[in-house]
């Protein structure tokens, strides 16, 4: 069963950053499923690898809008994103190293992390976008 949903609720009301968030929520369904499925911990590490790939590339489209609409809260999104980055990668290499009962921990905190930054961060970066 997924993990979550997207819904209406989490749109921010702006095309690009709605469809990267869509594709980001179905990773962390498929990341979770796959543990969920008793796949082996190179297929979990695949998707796990492919959704951080995936996260970086939503955030650096993210960043360069910022940037073009020179947004204020630029270096507090960023930081954001960044500390992101840091703390998955870190549970991503204890992950990689056999600590294979992370992956629970992984999926569920990239949920709630997204939740958090869509409905706030993003929000407010879509409004100033429009
Ligand atoms: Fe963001």
């Amino acid at each position: 069963m997924a993990l979550f949903a997207w819904s209406d609720d989490l749109s921010v009301g702006n095309t690009f950053i709605d469809e990267d968030h869509k594709k980001l929520v179905a990773m962390v369904n498929s990341f979770h499923d796959a543990m969920d499925q008793g796949r082996g911990s190179e297929v979990i590490g695949k998707v796990l690898r492919n959704l951080v790939i995936y996260t970086q590339e939503h955030f650096g489209r993210e960043e360069a809008e910022m940037q073009r609409i020179s947004y204020p809260r630029y270096s507090v999104h960023k930081a954001e994103h960044d500390k992101l980055i840091r703390e998955v990668t870190a549970l991503q290499s204890g992950f990689a190293k056999g600590n294979t009962m992370l992956s629970v921990k992984i999926s569920i905190f990239l949920r709630d992390w997204l939740l958090n930054h869509i409905k706030q961060t993003d929000q407010l970066l879509a409004a100033a976008l429009n």
